[in-house]
């Protein structure tokens, strides 16, 4: 049997998974670092994680640093998640943008945390149930996220009949997809209209560029309120005036930052601080 996790392993662990990724790991989640890591000890070959706690000590750790990060996060995700953000961005966002955007310029949408891309595919997907309305406008939907994994299987597109089944709309997955041996796959028509790249939310957000719209959904729950404050504030300054961010159903700005407001009348839709953007706001 493997030694009881000790608190100083504990605390190198908890530690490095809070300056690398921002995920807050308590004394009560020990469970999920012994269920996560497994897989590690064994590529590693290490009994124990007080062992694999050490070997991160050691110089040149930065690989299994990194396989540590990615294997503790929560990577579930699926098509049209929620619902009501993609109707807000289909009927409000997205017409307004056609609206004050000149056709010369892109339009970017960011999809923060992409994990396996359902959330950018489901964007990519409404772009194209709206194509007579993009007229020339052109789009940019950019996809990331920390873990490398998910972003994998995000470019393949593929997904399993139990991804398909969760959100996506019959018609859509007749339109868009094609059944395959090892699952559904999107067309290259929706595939091509999104771009994924590796990307921590913690780092230098800047070199993105400018997003009018962000859906960062379902992350900040897993950071403290410092780092959630850091985030928001640094995805504000990649937005402009009238841009429009998206966030989870158990997310908010409020207590965190004065950057954002709520869209009136909407649950997780945020506006930017002194900025009018009626039209964002939900009709009645
Ligand atoms: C639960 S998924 C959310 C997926 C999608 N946004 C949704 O709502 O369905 C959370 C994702 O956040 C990613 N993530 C966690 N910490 C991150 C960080 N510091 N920077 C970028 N992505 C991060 C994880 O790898 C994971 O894929």
């Amino acid at each position: 049997m493997s030694a009881r996790l000790t608190g100083a392993a504990f605390e190198t662990l908890a530690g490095l998974l809070k300056t690398r990724s921002g995920l807050i790991i308590g004394q009560d989640k020990i469970y999920l670092l012994e269920t996560r890591l497994s897989g590690i000890l064994k590529k590693e070959r290490l009994p124990d994680l007080n062992a694999l706690a050490d070997r991160l000590k050691r110089p040149g750790a930065d690989g299994i640093a990194q396989d540590v990060v990615e294997a503790m996060t929560t990577n579930e995700s699926f098509f049209f998640r929620d619902d009501k953000p993609f109707q807000h961005f289909r009927h409000h966002a997205l017409p307004r943008l056609l609206e004050t955007r000149p056709p010369t310029v892109p339009i970017r949408i960011w999809s923060a945390a992409a994990s396996t891309g359902q959330e950018a595919y489901s964007i990519g997907m409404i772009l194209a149930e709206n194509e007579a309305a993009m007229g020339t406008h052109r789009a940019e939907i950019l996809g990331t996220d920390i873990a490398r994994e998910p972003l994998k299987r995000a470019r393949q597109g593929l997904y399993t009949q139990f991804e398909v089944q969760r959100g996506l709309p019959v018609q859509m997955l007749m339109k868009y997809f094609r059944r395959e041996e090892a699952g559904w796959r999107l067309s290259d028509m929706i595939r091509s209209k999104v771009q994924f790249r590796e990307w921590n939310l913690l780092g230098d957000l800047r070199p993105l560029g400018r997003f009018d719209v962000v859906f960062c959904r379902n992350v900040l729950i897993y950071f403290d309120q410092p780092t959630k404050i850091r985030v928001l504030e640094a995805i504000a300054a990649q937005m402009p005036p009238d841009g429009v961010l998206y966030l989870g159903g158990a997310e908010t700005v409020l207590g965190l930052t004065g950057r954002f407001v709520p869209l009136p009348g909407e649950r997780g839709v945020y506006g930017l601080a002194g900025t009018s953007t009626p039209a964002l706001a939900a009709a009645g």
